[in-house]
């Protein structure tokens, strides 16, 4: 027999003998005269509707079960279905104890609900769904960067600096006994920490390949517990030299958010389709999504921003002021005042940003040529910025801080043949949540990380 997805056999032009599904049960209906199951293994949201004689029937079919059908593959007399599997043989290959099993057979489970269960909610439409974009979205963030000219770099995971300087790390260390055979303080002789951003990484290799970019796993002890934060998240980052224009880098940001979400919509029309219809707000909709494809983002300056927020200072718990960092709740409010679409803010005062941002030498109102993208019902979803590639500048930022030993290789940098350069960074988890439409950043990533909770 030949074997064939899931997938494949719905998509099947033609009828087939001797074909053979292997998948796990979503539904057992039985009638006096047919016996119904769907099957599902993964690669479609559809299930392969499996049509068998009621004496193929036995105790441990149930719900749940992972099953290896055997039969013809027919064109279904359902206008829904294109194909459909006669059975002549079903095997239960490992049989699901329903009584405990916590997904129940037709049901739309909530997504709190099955948020209990992360080694077990991969089997439900929804998270299935969203694995299967999410794996679709990854490969086009690859695509994009490689068709334009950008090597990929495994930026480290450990590392001995904080890029953000935010204090939000989590520093790692080898076990007790390694450490007391060793008989060393710290396993690398020096603190480490899990990485909060490849970006100095990337800097580093951007002096030698012009165009790079990362995609990999990033850590923040954030304490909040917030719907859109997490110790644990997926983040792209470019880094681009030869730049002496934030606008590029506001580009590439503005391409690659259109270019991979065209790809997905394209590729996974059906798994988009679930979110708009059962999980997003009603406004959100594939035709709003690809509208804003179509339209340029707006940008506005920091300084801009504050005015904006002023006007209705009355509406916020924190009232705005300029030098202030920008609240969730001015996020919002600014988003919705350019038209629920995606917003650049571009030019934070200096002092709120860090070290390595590139100074826009204005004043009295202190500015550097950072960048955040922000989108309707997240906020910030990418921060970018120039960065400052003038030694004397980064010197004494840098002396300022107290940082001027630990960054001695980044004033290297600076040395021996620095350019002009920028790029930014696109939180995965929440991109996804935007397009589409979910409400919590634990629902978005398969196993998510949180303070107080790291479940498996
Ligand atoms: O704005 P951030 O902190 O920027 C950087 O780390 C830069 N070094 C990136 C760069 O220029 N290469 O983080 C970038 C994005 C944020 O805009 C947000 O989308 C996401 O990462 N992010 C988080 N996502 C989920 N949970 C968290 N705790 C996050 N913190 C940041
Ligand atoms: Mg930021």
């Amino acid at each position: 027999a030949v074997r064939l997805r899931v997938r494949e056999a719905l998509g099947a032009r033609e009828a087939a003998d001797a074909v053979r599904v292997q998948g796990w049960v979503r539904s057992v209906r039985s009638q006096k005269e047919v016996l119904f199951l769907h099957i599902n293994d993964g690669s479609s949201l559809e299930h392969l509707q499996v049509v068998a004689n009621p004496s193929l029937e036995n105790r441990v079919l149930t719900f749940g079960s992972a099953v290896e059908v055997q039969g013809k593959l027919v064109k279904s007399p359902h206008r829904k279905q294109n194909m459909e599997l006669q059975a002549e043989t079903i095997r239960v290959v490992g049989p699901c104890d329903i009584w405990s099993f916590p997904l129940k057979m037709k049901e739309r489970h909530p997504l709190e609900y099955v948020r209990q269960f992360p080694h077990l909610r991969c089997r439900n439409n929804t998270l299935g769904s969203l694995l299967r974009i999410r794996s679709e979205a990854t490969a086009a963030i690859h695509s994009f960067f490689q068709d334009n000219g950008y090597v990929h770099i495994h930026t480290p995971i450990i590392t001995s600096n904080d890029c953000e300087g935010a204090g939000e790390l989590f520093q790692i260390e080898a076990s007790s006994e390694v450490r007391e055979s060793a008989e060393k303080t710290h396993f690398f002789n020096v603190p480490a920490f899990l990485t909060v951003s490849g970006q100095l990484h990337l800097e580093v290799m951007a002096g030698a390949f012009t165009h790079v970019f990362t995609f990999g796993p990033t850590f923040r002890a954030e304490n909040s517990q917030s719907r859109r934060h997490l110790a644990e998240f997926y983040m792209v980052e470019a880094e681009l030299s030869f730049t002496e224009s934030l606008q590029d880098i506001m580009q590439v940001m503005e391409d690659l958010f259109k270019t991979v979400t065209s790809t997905v919509l394209s590729r996974c029309p059906h798994d988009v389709e679930l979110f708009h219809k059962y999980v997003a707000p009603a406004q959100k909709t594939k035709d709003r999504l690809e509208q804003i494809l179509k339209n340029k983002f707006v940008t506005i300056s920091y300084s801009e921003a504050v005015e904006i927020l002023k006007q209705a200072s009355q509406t916020f718990t924190f009232k705005p002021e300029w030098g202030c960092d920008l609240q969730t709740e001015h996020e919002k409010y600014l988003v919705k005042h350019c038209g629920e679409i995606p917003v650049f803010v571009i030019n934070y005062p200096y002092d709120l940003k860090p070290f390595y941002m590139r100074d826009n030498e204005d004043g009295p109102q202190h500015t550097v040529a950072a960048v955040d993208l922000l989108v309707p019902g997240i906020g910030e979803l990418c921060g970018g910025s120039l960065r400052e590639e003038r030694l004397p500048f980064l010197e004494s930022r840098l002396q300022r801080l107290g940082l001027t030993d630990a960054y001695q290789w980044y004033l290297d940098l600076r040395k021996f043949g620095s350019v002009p350069h920028g790029g930014f960074g696109m939180g995965f988890e929440r991109y996804l949540q935007y397009i589409l439409g979910v409400d919590n950043i634990k629902d978005v990533i398969p196993f998510p990380r949180f303070s107080h909770s790291c479940l498996l």
